[in-house]
């Protein structure tokens, strides 16, 4: 029989009087795949900041190897073995990735010598294993979400941690990279560590783990075995109810062409020669692998990048976006992957949020109607089931896939004529996600032309009237929604015909 590695016990914890735990007992062996799971806000990302030393439990006892640990912190966590990928990547974004990677993993002062090429080598060979694409000498600050996901990835490969802890590692990537990263789990199960595994994606959590922990409003409802549960149970006991996740799509007559792209290049973002075309009340899904350029196609229609090449019309007229306020006005939302960067304004109030791109709906004669604002955020709370303590809560203190919900709420209350998706259920729970689905397809039945990114195949699958498939900066192929399969995604994807 395998050993404990960690163990919580009766640990609780609270923020300002709101309970994130209470009496939470989990425990960790060596060799296995722990898997927590539990809908937004359950209370999953406290208990592993708890076993990091991120944060310092109310009551209860956290145990190392046999040993209670009081007062964990980051540097003991370290010394202990214990390595985290946490749901927000961390990373310094003015250092180049081979920095990040020897901050994370080089011991010894500031002073000491520092060997470039042996850093630099070592940056490849984790990056390699990790499964990843991305020169060591890129800065932090030009990683994409995935990107920056699969370099925390690299950095617990390279710690050689007894203990692996990941939030949410796989959000953002796509199944080829999600292979890979189960290549590198199983490698360390079989060198005896153990993981703790969170995933809303329920298909991972079956593939990868050998246990599952079920939280729901901060306690443990259930441990079991994961070969004896299976999908819907799993579902009932996350959710406290019965849930039937079927994609919601009818199909909808599409109308005429709202946006089009001719030969659409941005070369500052590496994206060329893109041609689409989205009609009124469709859904393009557009899938592609880390770096294919989706998001930075995303961030071409906003302008946040101008594009330089190629024509773009909006209802059949030529226009140059050349700022997001300017896209805006030409009726393009964008809700984008990084909520942390444009899609929602941490430091302020959930219902300050939720109007800020529909403030004509909430203000009359210039003024902010702050009753109508609450009332607008208290009816998105409530259809997208956002847990929060009230509105005037800061949307920073949210769990991370409620804070997704309110970057979506903000622009469902405008309803733009084209909406720009990139990975809207990306962190959000099952019961949310279905919610979300239901929202799209409401929108598009309302006439909106949707663009939807997203890595996790069955939604795109599941979502999208079209499929365009992204490699290397351009489109590589569409499929029509009865040509749509993951085999011809993924080759489309790979450029494996
Ligand atoms: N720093 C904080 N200040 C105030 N409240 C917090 C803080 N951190 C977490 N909470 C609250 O504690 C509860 C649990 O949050 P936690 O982040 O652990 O959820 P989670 O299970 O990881 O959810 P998700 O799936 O959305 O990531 C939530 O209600 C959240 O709002
Ligand atoms: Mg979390």
């Amino acid at each position: 029989m395998s050993h404990t590695l960690l163990s919580t016990s009766s640990v609780s914890k609270s923020f300002e009087g709101v309970c994130a735990l209470r009496g939470v007992s989990f425990d960790l062996k060596a060799g296995e795949v722990h898997a927590l799971v539990g809908e937004n806000g359950a209370g999953k990302s406290t208990l592993i900041k708890i076993m990091t030393g991120a944060e310092q439990p109310d009551a209860g006892t956290l145990t190392v190897a046999g040993r209670d640990v009081p007062h964990m912190t980051p540097a003991l966590a370290r010394s202990l073995g214990i390595a985290a990928i946490y749901q927000q990547p961390s990373l310094f974004p003015h250092l180049t990735v081979a920095e990040n990677l020897a901050l994370a993993l080089e011991t010894g002062t500031v002073w000491r010598r520092v060997h470039w090429t042996a850093r630099r080598n070592r940056a490849l060979a984790l990056l390699e294993e990790a499964g990843a694409a991305i020169g060591p000498e890129r800065l932090a600050s030009t990683l994409s979400m995935p990107e920056q996901q699969m370099v925390e990835i690299a950095k617990t490969v390279g710690a050689a941690a007894k203990i692996v802890i990941m939030d949410e590692p796989t959000s953002s990537l796509m199944d080829d990279e999600v292979d890979r990263l189960f290549n590198v789990i199983g490698m360390l199960r079989t060198q005896g560590a153990g993981i703790v595994y969170i995933s809303h994606r329920l298909e991972e959590v079956f593939a990868v783990s050998d246990r599952i922990t079920v939280l729901r409003d901060g306690e443990t409802v259930a441990t079991r075995d994961t070969r004896a549960i299976d999908r819907s149970e799993l579902i009932q006991t996350m959710v406290g109810r019965a849930l039937t996740a079927v994609f919601p799509k009818r199909p909808v007559a599409p109308g005429a062409v709202a946006i089009e792209l001719r030969r659409l290049s941005n070369r500052a973002l590496g994206i060329h020669d893109v041609s689409l075309s989205v009609r009124r009340g469709e859904v393009l899904g557009i899938a592609g692998l880390v770096g294919s350029g989706r998001t930075e196609l995303a961030e071409t229609l906003f302008g946040l990048v101008p594009a330089d090449g190629g024509e773009m019309l909006l209802h059949g007229e030529p226009v140059r976006i050349e700022s997001p306020s300017h896209a805006i006005r030409l009726g393009i939302g964008y809700v984008p992957e990084d909520r942390r960067q444009h899609g929602v304004v941490l430091d302020m109030a959930v219902a300050s949020n939720a109007s800020l791109a529909s403030l004509d709906a909430v203000s009359s004669r210039g003024l902010i109607d702050r009753a109508a604002e609450r009332l607008l955020a208290e009816s998105y709370v409530e259809r997208l089931r956002i847990k929060t303590p009230s509105v005037s809560t800061q949307v920073g203190a949210l769990s991370g896939g409620n804070q997704q919900k309110v970057a979506l709420a903000r622009w469902l209350s405008i309803g733009p004529e084209i909406l720009i998706l990139d990975e809207p259920t990306q962190g959000v729970d099952v019961g949310a996600k279905a919610e979300i689905h239901a929202l799209i397809q409401d929108l598009a039945e309302r006439g909106i032309a949707i663009i939807m990114i997203s890595s996790e195949l069955p939604e795109v699958l599941g979502m999208s009237d079209r499929v365009a498939v992204m490699r290397a900066g351009t489109v590589s192929g569409v499929l029509s929604r009865t040509e749509a399969t993951q085999d011809r995604i993924i080759a489309l994807a790979l450029e494996r015909p």
